[in-house]
């Protein structure tokens, strides 16, 4: 299976990442269980600081996006670029230190986060002595994926790629502006920017994690993994492109929809909604582009279990990708904003898009790096079932709950005054709550499946000696 690829590719350092990316979804999604049982069931609380929901959920959010989605996108970064490039990493040793530096990185905010050691930035938490880390084992990502293009053996650059570096540049400059702080200690530091800039700057890095990073980083993936597991080029090479320039200019004017009706001036808001409305043309230009692949192969679907997940996960970035565009029309965000709806649509992307894409290409990466067939392919199925049924119940509770908290907030009497108090709305909320932990739960327990069938093959991997046969097989050919 791929035994060349073994000698010509450096896949040590991908196996590691693709594997603790899968250990990082459990972490992430047991975290986001126990918070949402948390808001169902506060005694869950146990007045214990470290575990209260305000400290967990920056754990959360930091554990799902940087832990699972970062060791995501260094895994097939770093795979995804040596093969369509026909060389191996510039640095496999600085490729290392990216690892290491990134799991330190993780268990510093795994310590840090429930000591309540927070800048209270969201998706910026963690404190600056971290962030300095961060940059610097960002650096060594970007300038390995950079050199190693640059020692490129095709001279063609793979569309991934331009997806892949989008991401990298832009998030080291999103991630150095908003983190600019004077420390005043160890674990403390205020920002530099204060007021309506320190809101501008924080939701102008804010969307812009879930553009670039969140988006841009996992559609370089999409655009190569669909078409190797469909085993068809991609649909249109040329909507690919236009789909990367229309992403890279678009995103960055979008941060102000976050900040409707607030101090900011109210033109930044217009724009940011008018840029979103137009964002949902390349983004369902490149939905439609990875799921056309399999325009004349749909019938791949019934016994393919691994790009069930990848089709599965477009659905899911098409269906954010017009929701995301209708919530930040002001009209729609007078309801929308501060409620559960908001969560509902972070989750449609998160779990539907995000981890859907991810596993799919984890399971793509499995095979190839380790030289062996999945542990078992009955359980893949069984994963996209119980991942499909549990976003669904989660964003499902997520809407009503959301659409209702915003109507009761709104709700007046015949004399004008409020028909519910805020107490009436936080019970009305209780159902919900408990259906969202539940959908959490099957999310979580496909998960759960998916770490023992990846742990599983690598077991197999390591009995029947198969990635050393790969390397002992073209080192004697
Ligand atoms: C078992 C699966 C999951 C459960 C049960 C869960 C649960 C939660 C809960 C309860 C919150 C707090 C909501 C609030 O503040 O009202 C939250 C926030 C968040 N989660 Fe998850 N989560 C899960 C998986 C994920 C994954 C895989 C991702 C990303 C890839 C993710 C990204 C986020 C983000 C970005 C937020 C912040 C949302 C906001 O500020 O509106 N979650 N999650
Ligand atoms: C064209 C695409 C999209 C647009 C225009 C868009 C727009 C929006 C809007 C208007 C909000 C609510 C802001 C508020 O009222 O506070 C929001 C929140 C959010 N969206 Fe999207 N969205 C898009 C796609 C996505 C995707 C694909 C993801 C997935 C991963 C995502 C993740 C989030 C997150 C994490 C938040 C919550 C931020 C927070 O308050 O903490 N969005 N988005």
């Amino acid at each position: 299976m791929d035994a060349a690829a073994e000698q010509k590719y450096d896949y040590g350092v991908v196996r590691w990442f693709t594997v603790m990316a899968v250990v990082y979804l459990v972490v992430g999604a047991l975290v986001g269980v126990y918070i949402a049982s948390e808001l169902a069931w506060p005694f869950l609380n146990f007045d214990t600081p470290y575990i209260t929901f305000g400290r967990l959920r920056p754990l959360h959010t930091n554990a799902v996006i940087f832990a699972f989605g970062g060791c995501t996108l260094m895994a097939t970064a770093f795979y995804t670029v040596q093969r369509t490039c026909a060389t191996r990493l510039w640095s496999n040793k600085l490729a290392w230190f990216t690892f290491i530096g990134w799991n330190l990185i993780i268990l510093s905010a795994v310590i840090t986060l429930p000591l309540g050691i927070n800048q209270t930035k969201e998706y910026a938490e963690l404190e600056w002595p971290i962030d300095i880390a961060i940059a610097v084992v960002w650096l060594s990502y970007m300038f390995n994926f950079i050199m190693t293009v640059h020692n490129r053996k095709t001279s063609h650059i793979y569309v991934s790629n331009w997806f892949f570096l989008g991401m990298m540049v832009m998030i080291t400059y999103l991630h150095v502006v908003n983190s600019l702080a004077i420390p005043v200690g160890m674990f403390k530091s205020y920002s530099i920017f204060s007021g309506v800039q320190d809101a501008m700057i924080q939701w102008w890095w804010g969307h812009n994690a879930v553009g670039f990073y969140l988006t841009a980083g996992f559609l370089g993936i999409m655009y190569y993994y669909v078409p190797k597991q469909a085993g068809r080029p991609i649909y249109s090479y040329r909507l690919s492109v236009i789909h990367f320039w229309a992403l890279m200019f678009g995103y960055v004017w979008l941060g102000a929809h976050h900040l409707q009706y607030t101090a900011l001036p109210d033109w930044t808001g217009s724009l940011g909604a008018a840029v979103s409305l137009a964002m949902i043309i390349p983004s369902w230009g490149g939905a439609v582009n990875g799921m056309m692949t399999l325009s004349g192969a749909w019938d791949k679907l019934r016994t393919d279990y691994v790009l069930r997940f990848l089709i599965m996960s477009l659905a899911f970035y098409a269906m954010s990708t017009f929701e995301g565009p209708v919530m930040s029309i002001k009209t729609v965000n007078a309801l929308s904003h501060y409620t559960d709806w908001t969560v509902g649509h972070v989750h449609s992307g998160a779990l539907g898009w995000v981890a859907m894409i991810a596993i799919g290409s984890i399971y793509h990466m499995m095979v190839r790096v380790f030289h062996v067939q999945l542990w078992s392919e009955k359980l893949v199925n069984v994963h996209f079932w119980t991942a499909t049924i549990g976003t669904v119940v989660y964003i499902v509770a997520m809407w009503v709950s959301g659409i209702m908290q915003g109507l009761m907030w709104r709700a007046y009497d015949e004399y004008g005054t409020l028909a519910y108090t805020f107490a009436e709305s936080v019970e009305a909320m209780h159902p919900y709550y408990a259906m969202r932990a539940v959908g959490g739960m099957i999310f979580l327990a496909g998960s759960v499946l998916m770490l023992f069938n990846i742990l599983m093959t690598v077991v197999k991997a390591s009995s029947e000696g198969s990635v050393q046969r790969a390397r002992t097989a073209t080192a004697t050919a």
